[in-house]
């Protein structure tokens, strides 16, 4: 059995098979459409969500499967102080895999070690998001047609952003990557990403001003400031506009970069930004329902 906690749980072979059947999964919903019958997903929601759950719970009824769970701390038995290793004993005998996003890092960690069923990391705290990532990846892949050779510039809130963790680990395994960290000097990435990247080798260069660098880019991915993991509001409030990508600043970069966010968005992007072709968003929330059909497959060992 097998869980799902980091992106590098797969190696960089096993992604492609996954983004292959994805990808065909796109183009051919209807032969997928009964693969999970008489299967079910839970879903253990800790932390608020709109793109992970419901795509979680779309790729499983996509697949002909079903889907229980919850979608807040407070109405399960969290709040009456269960430990998720007693709940997830629990929902092993309810489902047959299972999603969990927790505010607490190794959460879903702590799960998988008592679960009779595979768990899927679907955020944990300010740690990793690999889902979110496999969406990124897969994005990429199919948009910009690879994923080595790629300047990327990060940007926004570096320090808490999971699902920037998780991409920088996931992205630092292919050739000739080079990343641009974007951040103001308080969300700068965590020192534990750039000793990887140093010990690895790879490029980074971390920088204050988006327009500096956006020229250079063949993709931007932007973040939400963090708000939830912020000790005072006051910070919060100073940092929260710090980046604003309008029209006058994408004009600056290349024809072909792409602008990617895992999405929700609060003010980072303007929303004439939408319009524009480089803008793939919202394609990219749509790859995220294709990649979790396939992680969700591969995972029950049907693909
Ligand atoms: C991200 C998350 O939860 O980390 N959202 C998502 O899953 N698409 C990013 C965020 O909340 O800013």
């Amino acid at each position: 059995m097998r869980h799902l906690m980091s992106p590098l749980d797969f190696t960089t072979g096993e992604l492609d098979k996954l983004f292959d059947l994805a990808n065909d999964m796109e183009k051919h919903m209807e032969r997928y459409a009964h693969i999970c019958e008489g299967k079910k997903l839970a879903t253990c929601f800790y932390e608020p969500s709109t793109r992970t759950r419901l795509s979680f719970e779309a790729a499983m009824l996509n697949l002909g499967g079903q889907v229980i769970g919850f979608s807040d701390a407070a109405s399960s038995s969290a709040s009456k102080g269960e430990s998720v290793s007693d709940t997830i004993r629990v929902i092993s005998c309810y489902a047959d895999i299972c999603a969990m996003r927790h505010p607490k890092e190794g959460a879903p960690m702590v799960a998988a070690q008592r679960s009779s069923i595979p768990v899927i990391n679907a955020g944990d705290g300010g740690h990793q998001h690999p889902t979110q990532t496999l969406t990124d990846l897969l994005t990429i892949r199919s948009l910009q047609g690879r994923l080595s050779g790629l300047t990327i510039g990060l940007c926004g809130d570096l320090k808490f952003g999971r699902t920037v963790h998780s991409l920088i680990h996931a992205l630092s395994r292919y050739d000739d990557i080079h990343f641009i960290f974007i951040s103001p000097e308080e969300l700068r990435i965590p020192d534990y990403i750039t000793d990887m990247l140093k010990a690895k080798g790879i490029p980074y260069e971390e920088v204050i001003r988006l327009e500096e660098r956006i020229p250079s880019l063949d993709l931007l991915y932007m973040t939400r400031v963090q708000r939830e993991r912020f000790f005072n509001e006051e910070d919060y409030v100073r940092l929260k506009d710090f980046y604003i990508l309008d029209m006058a600043k994408l004009s600056l970069a290349r024809e072909d970069m792409l602008v990617l966010h895992p999405l929700p968005r609060v003010n980072e992007i303007s929303v004439e930004v939408d319009d524009d072709p480089r803008a793939v968003y919202f394609k990219q929330a749509q790859y995220g329902v294709y990649v979790r059909m396939a992680l969700i497959c591969t995972l029950l060992g049907l693909a």
